[in-house]
């Protein structure tokens, strides 16, 4: 369960500050699929950020599993996101000298899970770049960059799954394949689902939307 509550978040802005974010209230039932909503600037990746314990809100607790992790030390963040967590973040964050199988290897490393080369080949397969796993992670396209973060999230098989905009990059047949792989996933495991998305054709897979206003509510 992930509870959040009345967050804000503040940013440095020149010599003073701006309020970036501001959400009440937002419970989170294991297993949820929420798509998250809103206009370029209005919070969306800031909101992940304190979710995934990257960054502390300026104001507010976001709870997980009843551990306020808006409250623990770095090293508590940490571990949280090693054991539960798999996010997939904005801008990929891949180990750009490192091959997709050695980035994915590196999700596995870092969530604490065994995940055999052929595990990795199958989910490779299943996102559509198996055929990339010898290549450097920096000589890809954004939408194989964009798949190889997918999957370096997904073989920890973490409990709460983060995709921030992850059909950005991605054509319409690759948006349907990549959605689907990542509800099936949720529905199959029970894994909490949150999907950061602009696009009209990825909030029609989900029944449940958190819609966040421009400059806050
Ligand atoms: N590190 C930072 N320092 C200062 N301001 C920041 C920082 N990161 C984000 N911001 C500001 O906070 C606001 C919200 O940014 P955020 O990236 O969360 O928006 P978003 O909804 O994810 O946008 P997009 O859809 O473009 O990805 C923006 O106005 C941005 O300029
Ligand atoms: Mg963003």
């Amino acid at each position: 369960m992930l509870v959040l509550n009345d967050i804000h978040h503040l940013y440095p802005d020149g010599e003073s500050t701006r309020e970036v974010l501001t959400l009440p209230h937002w419970e989170i039932a294991d297993g949820e699929q929420w798509a998250l909503i809103g206009p370029s600037g209005s919070g969306k990746s800031t909101l992940l950020h304190c979710i995934a314990g990257l960054i502390t809100p300026t104001r507010g607790t976001v709870t997980l599993d009843d551990e306020c992790i808006s409250a623990a030390t770095e090293e508590v963040r940490a571990r949280r996101r090693g054991e539960s967590l798999g996010y997939v973040l904005q801008q990929f964050n891949l180990l750009s000298s490192l091959t997709v199988m050695d980035n994915v290897r590196a999700g596995a490393y870092f969530g604490r899970t065994a995940a055999s080369d052929d595990e990795i080949t199958a989910l490779l397969t299943e996102l559509g770049i198996a055929h990339l796993a010898g290549s450097r992670s920096d000589r890809l396209s954004m939408g194989e960059q964009q798949r190889t973060a997918i999957a370096r999230a997904l073989i920890k098989r973490p409990r709460y799954l983060l995709a921030d905009e992850p059909t950005a990059n991605l054509d319409r047949d690759n948006t349907k394949r990549i959605i689907d792989i990542l509800l099936q996933y949720s529905r199959t495991t029970g894994a909490t689902l949150i999907v950061a998305t602009h696009d009209p054709a990825v909030m029609a897979h989900f029944a449940r939307q958190l819609q966040l206003p421009q400059g806050g509510i």
